[in-house]
């Protein structure tokens, strides 16, 4: 019998690549060193509810990707989302609507990797250190010293920073993920008990330490009693802000949002801090997915396309369709 094939990563792009090989019939084991999935797409749990703190929402442009997000939505997985949005540029505030298409994850951004996992066979809480090759097969180890294996293949689906110390036994894949920087970003919610007397419910952010706010329930499918808002640094904000305990940064967020949005703010019910410090990649690139198809190592993430939901879906798409192609 043939071994299973690793992957390192539960977020959109594991688990795409996951699902594709699943489909044709390949036994797979994934991994993943938080507690659930999703990675930049899952929801935190909080005191008052799950909040998106991570990817907001996102646009289909590939005809691939909008037909399985047409999918998505047949299955309640995913909505669109419409917000009144503004736009916020040297302090002025201004209506600022559009055609596009807005996706968000129903009844919140985890749903869909949630629903992508399903039942395939995942270790959580499962930090792999070292991807290593005997003779025939792969094997892992990861930071609790335990090995995993053995795998016939092995796929790393991890920010582009993490992915390269895995790819070492490939030192092309290991270079071109070792030259990609990622910027971070500070997350803070808000929670207020009494709503904001504002139509704003999503808005871009220009010349503030701010660059996007969202309003939660706006979003479908949102049922939080508290008006919630999730506020995201600039990524030279983010950078320059790095190692702020998260109360100052809350602050300064809170100071940022109230002196903008332009209605009174009273203090919040609730507030969380969380940094992201690997949340996109600097540019974009066209590498699809990065693979050694003789050794058997591949690599796929946001870092290899798009730096967005969509690049990462169709990034793991793109290993696990070279992976298959190699097989037959
Ligand atoms: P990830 O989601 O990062 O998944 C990687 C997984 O690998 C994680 O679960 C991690 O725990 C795991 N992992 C890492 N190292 C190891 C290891 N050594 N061992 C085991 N597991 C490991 N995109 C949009 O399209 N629209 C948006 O509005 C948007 N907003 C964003 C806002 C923020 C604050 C952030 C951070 C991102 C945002 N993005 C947005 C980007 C989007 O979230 C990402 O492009 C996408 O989710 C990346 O998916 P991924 O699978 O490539 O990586
Ligand atoms: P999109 O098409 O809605 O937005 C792309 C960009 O166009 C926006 O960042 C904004 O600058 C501008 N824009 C779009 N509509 C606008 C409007 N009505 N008014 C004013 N400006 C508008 O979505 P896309 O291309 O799918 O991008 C996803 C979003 O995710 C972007 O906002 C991006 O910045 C954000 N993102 C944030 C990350 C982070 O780490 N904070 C990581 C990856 C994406």
């Amino acid at each position: 019998m043939n071994a299973p094939i690793a992957i390192i990563g539960t977020g959109i792009a594991g688990l795409s690549a996951a699902q594709t090989l699943h489909a044709a019939g390949q036994e797979i084991q994934l991994f993943d060193k938080s507690r659930g999935s999703g990675g930049r797409m899952a929801s935190k749990r909080s005191d008052i509810g799950n909040l998106d703190l991570g990817a907001q929402y996102f646009t289909a442009r590939d005809r691939r990707f909008v037909e399985v997000v047409q999918q998505w939505q047949a299955r309640g997985w995913a909505a669109e989302w419409t917000p009144s949005l503004y736009n916020s540029h040297d302090g002025q505030l201004g209506a600022s609507p559009d055609e596009q298409v807005r996706w968000v994850g129903t009844p919140r951004m985890s749903a869909i990797t949630r629903a992508l996992l399903g039942a395939l066979p995942v270790q959580f809480a499962c930090r792999i250190t070292e991807v290593f090759r005997g003779k025939q097969h792969w094997n892992l180890q990861d930071a609790d010293g335990q090995s995993h294996g053995p795998f016939s293949h092995v796929i790393v689906a991890t920010p582009a920073p993490q992915a390269s110390a895995l790819l070492a036994a490939a030192p092309k894949l290991a270079g071109a993920a070792a030259s990609v920087i990622m910027e971070p970003t500070w997350a803070v919610a808000l929670a207020f008990a009494t709503p904001l007397d504002t139509p704003v419910e999503g808005c871009f952010v220009q010349d503030s330490p701010l660059d996007w706010l969202a309003r939660e329930r706006s979003k479908p499918g949102r049922d939080n009693p508290h008006d919630v808002w999730v506020l995201h640094a600039s990524n030279s904000w983010s950078k320059q802000h790095l190692d702020l305990p998260k109360e100052a940064v809350i602050e300064q967020l809170y100071g940022a949002f109230a002196e903008l949005i332009g209605c009174a703010v009273p203090s919040p019910s609730f507030t969380l801090a969380h940094r992201w410090l690997y949340a996109r990649p600097a540019q974009a690139h066209q590498w699809g997915a990065l693979a050694d198809a003789d050794l058997g190592l591949y690599a796929c993430g946001d870092w290899c396309l798009s730096g967005r939901v969509e690049g990462a879906w169709l990034s793991g798409q793109d290993a696990a369709r070279r992976l298959l192609e190699h097989l037959a």
